[in-house]
């Protein structure tokens, strides 16, 4: 944890400020990497592991969830799983989707300054690109998982990981510029609630970018989440091995589509390949998770306007940008 990261946290349940102690600092003296926040409120410490500040007493209905995606991963971190990418994303995908949603040129480096979200962060891919091209921005990822520990962090400075709920979150209200949340809010037991919370840690003339898994389309992941019937009962490793089988089909039909398809020498080059890695990553994700709801794209939007977005832009399936007023 970065001293800097003291200016923003604060306790989840009063949002009084916190003091650090006991705290001992890598070899550097940059980095805390043990210690406690302290509240002195209410007379409760939120400890620091392995340099990662944890805000999580009970998991309650969480818990299943956050210790299946944990795993998950921990397993990406060592290399199961897609290599160099999440999601068939890469750091350049991230920076694109970063100017295009909130209109952010990492040329012109308009994200300096602000204090950027990843509500939900997994491996932090948006929050460290977002530290990376903007380095006078603060760049927060956040997640309830022990993924934020697997994070590296490639030495940005400005880079901060947290271990909490984003439904209740050690921030202020108005404490993010911008906000991220991708494939996270429909993963909590009501998706609309977990976002109005992480609406308003958005500041009052912020933006918040969210994607859902929308009603409008099924993925073939969905279906066999349905064919297993409640397949996040199942152990962490079948999971595991189920997600790597499973995606042997589904790839030998995408390729054979490719195959077919690109005897078209027109349509070829706009032909996308799916990778098995990739297909037993989105597998595995769809699996593991206890709640998994859908969404339409109206709902979505609704929740935006209800939050004060004026400027509601649908982006991709279901990914919703809002903007409020500046
Ligand atoms: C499908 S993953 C997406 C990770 C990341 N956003 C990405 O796009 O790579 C969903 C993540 O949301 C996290 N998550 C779900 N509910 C959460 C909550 N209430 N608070 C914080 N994190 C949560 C999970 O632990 C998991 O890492
Ligand atoms: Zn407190």
């Amino acid at each position: 944890m970065k001293p800097k990261a003291l200016e923003y946290l604060v306790c989840p349940s009063c949002k009084k400020e916190l003091t650090l102690e006991e705290a001992v600092y890598d070899g550097h003296g940059k980095d805390i990497v043990e210690g406690r926040l302290h509240c002195a409120e209410q007379g409760v410490s939120f400890p620091i592991l392995n340099g990662v500040p944890v805000f999580l007493e009970e998991f309650k209905e969480m818990d299943r969830t956050q210790k299946a995606f944990g795993n998950q991963w921990k397993l990406h971190s060592k290399g199961f799983f897609e290599k160099g990418k999440i999601f068939g994303r890469d750091e350049q995908k991230c920076l694109g989707h970063i100017e295009e949603y909130y209109g952010l040129s990492a040329e012109r480096g308009d994200g300096n300054g602000k204090v950027f979200l990843d509500a939900g962060c997994g491996l932090a891919p948006y929050a460290k690109t977002f530290a990376k091209y903007f380095p006078g921005a603060e760049s927060f990822g956040v997640d309830m998982s022990e993924s934020v520990m697997h994070v590296d962090s490639e030495g940005l400075e400005n880079l901060h990981l947290v271990r909490c709920d984003l439904r209740n979150p050690p921030f202020r209200e108005g404490f993010a510029d911008v906000g991220w949340s991708y494939g996270v809010l429909h993963h909590t037991p009501d998706t609309e609630d977990a976002f109005q919370r992480l609406a308003k840690i958005i500041k009052s003339d912020g933006q918040l970018y969210i994607w859902v898994y929308s009603k409008h389309n099924t993925k073939y992941s969905f279906l066999i989440r349905s064919l297993l019937v409640a397949p996040y009962r199942f152990p962490l490793k079948v999971n595991y091995v189920l997600s790597y089988l499973f995606a042997v089909p589904v790839w030998l039909v995408y390729r054979a589509h490719y195959l077919v398809r690109s005897l078209n020498k027109d349509v070829r080059p706009k032909l996308k390949k799916h990778g098995y890695l990739n297909i037993a990553t989105g597998i595995h994700d769809s699996l593991v998770p206890e709640y998994q709801n859908y969404h339409w794209v109206d709902e979505v939007k609704g929740w935006f306007k209800a939050a004060g977005f004026e400027t509601v832009e649908v982006v991709g399936d279901i990914g919703v940008v809002g903007a409020r007023k500046r």
